[in-house]
C-alpha cells in the first residue's frame, strides 16, 4: 500500500510528463490526472515531489534529467538511469508497469535482467 502512494506521489511529481508538471505547477489543486484510475490531490504532488528528491534523484536527476549519456551501457554492462522527463521512454509505460519496476525492480518485468535500478517494495 505504501508503494502505491509513493508511486501515485511520483508519478504526480511529473515523471515522463515534463510539459504538464510545468502546467501543472501553475494550478492552485490537481487536475485530471490519474494513477491507477485514482484521481491525484495536490497534496500527493508536494509528497511525490519531496519522495523524488530523497529516493530517485541520486540517480534520475534532480530535474528527471536521468544520467549523463544515458543510452550508452555502462562498463559493468548495465544501462543507466533513464530521464523522467518527457526525453526519456518512461511515459511509454503504463501506470501498472511503472508501479511494478519501482516496488519490484526490473527484474520483476524482465526475468534475468540485471539493473542498478532498486526495489523498493520493502520501503
Ligand atoms: C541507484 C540508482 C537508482 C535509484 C536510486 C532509482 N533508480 Fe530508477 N532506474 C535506475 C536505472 C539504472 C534504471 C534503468 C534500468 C535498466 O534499464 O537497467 C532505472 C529505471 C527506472 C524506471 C523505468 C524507466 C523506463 O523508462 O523504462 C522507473 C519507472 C524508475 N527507474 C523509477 C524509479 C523511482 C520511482 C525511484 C525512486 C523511488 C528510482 N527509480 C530510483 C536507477 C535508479
Amino acid at each position: 500500500m505504501r508503494v502505491r502512494k509513493l508511486m501515485t506521489a511520483f508519478v504526480a511529481a511529473g515523471i515522463g510528463a515534463a510539459g504538464w508538471f510545468a502546467a501543472a505547477a501553475q494550478r492552485p489543486v490537481a487536475n485530471g490526472l490519474t494513477f491507477l484510475g485514482e484521481a491525484v490531490t495536490s497534496e500527493q504532488i508536494d509528497v511525490g515531489q519531496a519522495i523524488y528528491q530523497d529516493h530517485c534523484a541520486s540517480c534520475h536527476g534532480v530535474r528527471l534529467e536521468g544520467e549523463p549519456d544515458w543510452r550508452r551501457r555502462k562498463a559493468s554492462g548495465r544501462m543507466p538511469a533513464p530521464p523522467h522527463d518527457a526525453t526519456g521512454h518512461t511515459w511509454h509505460h503504463s501506470d501498472q508497469e511503472l508501479f511494478t519496476f519501482t516496488k519490484s525492480g526490473l527484474g520483476a518485468v524482465l526475468p534475468d535482467y540485471e539493473s542498478d535500478m532498486p526495489a523498493f517494495g520493502g520501503c
